[in-house]
This record gives structure tokens, sequence and C-alpha cells, in this order.
């Protein structure tokens, strides 16, 4: 046997710079019961024919009957089906319960409101160290391109955008496109592209933390006291990747854990000042070419487009 000689939790770290999308993988169990599985490790195999793959932890409930289906459906989800990802993340209990799908193949369970399905015959199941591999051939497949994915990066939920191309090194606002260089979307992308640009760095260099750890920090200095569940869903970040951000900022003694309740100590309070002062720094850098009075329009116009029933 090899020893595992690096340490898991910088290894999943490191896992975490590759973005992925989320999906839930669903089939039958022997009495028909429907089952699911949250899981981030779906992607391509091969075209003709049709192959996709994804492992399952050999520790979940749910392992050995999606080693012994014969049929399962993956589920795309898209950028509002947070919750969804969050309840199949749980544990073996009735996940289905107030989740409407349809039957597919074999009736593996179709979520509706998915960007993608595919509909899949076990094609072989691979061993994967504390994984199972399986790999599926597409029978059946379905899309909605009006709906975006949702994203998974660096432990949290995210949603996709073009990319603004160019902007990364471009000093000239304009692109010498009449419709892209006056398209509000396209300039509030730009933006916040070249805004996070140099934020993030500055988190982590000034004060040792990620933006992910930053989000936890900022939530609990608004109100203190919160479930390590609620800060989940506020966060954006799974349980079990909010626990990592969790312990970092415990082994830093930034926060404290009491009765399943997260706390910010004294230096929680103090590293989230510090966070502000950098961020405020940032901001007033971003916009020192704005008077006060052009910030403010700004600020509020941004506001009223937030607001904005849609
Ligand atoms: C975003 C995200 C991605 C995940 N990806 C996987 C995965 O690819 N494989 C896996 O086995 N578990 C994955 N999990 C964890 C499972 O969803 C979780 O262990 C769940 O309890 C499994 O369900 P079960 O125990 O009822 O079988 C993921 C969880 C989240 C939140």
């Amino acid at each position: 046997m090899t020893e595992t000689k690096f340490d898991k939790r910088d290894f999943r770290t490191a896992l975490g710079q590759f973005p992925t999308g989320v999906t839930v993988i669903t089939t039958v169990d022997e009495n028909g019961s429907p089952i699911g599985c949250t899981a981030s490790s779906f992607n391509s195999v091969s075209i003709d024919p049709a192959l996709v793959l994804w492992s399952i932890d050999k520790g979940a409930f749910s392992k050995s009957i999606f080693e012994s289906a014969e049929y399962f459906a993956i589920n795309v989800l898209s950028e509002n089906q947070v919750e969804i990802s969050n309840k199949f993340a749980g544990r073996g209990e009735d996940k289905f319960k107030d989740v409407s799908f349809s039957k597919g193949l074999g009736g593996a369970p179709l979520l509706t409101g998915c960007g993608a399905q595919f509909e899949c015959k076990t094609w072989k199941v691979y061993e994967g160290g504390d994984h199972l591999i399986i790999v599926g051939e597409v029978l059946k497949y379905k899309h909605d391109d009006s709906l975006t994915p949702l994203a998974f990066s660096r432990g949290s939920y995210a949603i996709t955008s073009a990319h603004p191309s160019g902007n990364v090194q471009r000093e000239q606002a304009e692109t010498g496109n009449e419709f892209l260089d006056n398209y509000l979307l396209y300039l509030m992308n730009s933006a916040i592209s070249k805004y996070r640009q140099d934020l993030y760095p500055k988190l982590i260099d000034g004060c040792d933390v990620t933006p992910e750890q930053w989000r936890v920090v900022t939530i609990l200095s608004n109100t203190p006291v919160h479930t390590l569940k609620t800060l989940s869903i506020l966060a954006m970040q799974p349980l079990e990747d909010l626990s990592e951000s969790v312990d970092t900022l415990k082994e830093r003694g930034a926060l404290t854990v009491i009765d399943d309740k997260l706390v910010l100590t004294d230096g929680g309070m103090a590293l989230q000042k510090s966070l502000l002062e950098v961020a405020a720094q940032h901001e007033e850098h971003m916009l020192s070419d704005l008077s006060s009075e052009q910030t403010n329009v700004l600020k509020t116009a941004l506001k009223s487009i937030i607001e904005m029933e849609s």
C-alpha cells in the first residue's frame, strides 16, 4: 500500500481550482423507489459510442444501488437549483419529497428545470480508489439552452458568464464595437472582472483569506451566530466544503463552534475589520476617477436593477 504523503484538505483545495458543473444522478432501487445523489464528477468520455462517466464515493448510501443499476439518469442542474443540489447532497433520506420529476428509462427520475438530461444504460463500473467510476452509454438526452448552468468552483456554487474577451489586458473601456461598448451586460461583466482581478490577490496577500472564507466571516460579522446549515445556504457553499473554510478559520482562531453554532471570536471580528479596510481601499481605488456624486448615481442605478421585479 502506498502511503498518502500529501495533505487531503490541500489536495481538495487544489482540485477545487478546476471548476465543474453540478449534477444529480438518479436511478431506482430494487423496490422501484427513486434514488439520487449530487455529483460534480460527471464528464464526457466518448462521442461514438456516446459514453459519459461519474464517480461515486464507496461510502455513499446509494453506492451499491448505482453499482448494480441497469439504468441511471444524469440531471445537469441550472443556476436556480442550488437548493436541489444541497438536498441531494444529503445522505440517504427521502430526497424526492417536494421535488418535481418524471420517469425516464428504467424509471430513473428526470428532475424538472434542468439544463440537460442524459438517460444512460450502465456500460461498465471501474474501481477508482475510494470511489467507483461508473460509465454509462447515453441512450437518450435533451437540453434546454435557455437555462444557465449551475457551476461549482473552489468549494462554492457559482454561475457561468461569458469571459469579457480582451478585458484582462485592455486598458481602454472601448472595444471598437459600437453595440458592445454601450451594452450594459457587457459593461457590467467587464467591470466585475476588472474589479475582482485586483481584489482577490489583495485579500490573500493582505489577510491570508480566500474569497470563500471572506464570505463566511462577512456573514458572521452581520449576524454573529449561525448554524452550519444556515451558513451553508447564505455562503453558497455545500456543507462539506463550508466545513473546510470553517476549520481553517477555527485553526487561526477567527471563529469557534458552540453547540453546532458558529460564532465569530474577537480575533474574527478584528480579521473582518482588516478585510473591510482592504475592500474599502480597493473600492476607493477603483472609483477614484468618479466624483462622489457619480459614485452615488452608479450605486443607486445598480441597486435599482437588482431590486427590479423580473
Ligand atoms: C457540489 C457537490 C458535488 C458532489 N460530487 C460528488 C461526486 O461526484 N461523487 C460523490 O460520490 N459524491 C459527491 N458529492 C457528495 C454526495 O452528494 C453526498 O455524499 C451524498 O450524501 C451522497 O448521497 P447518498 O449518501 O444518499 O448516496 C457531492 C456533493 C456536492 C455538494
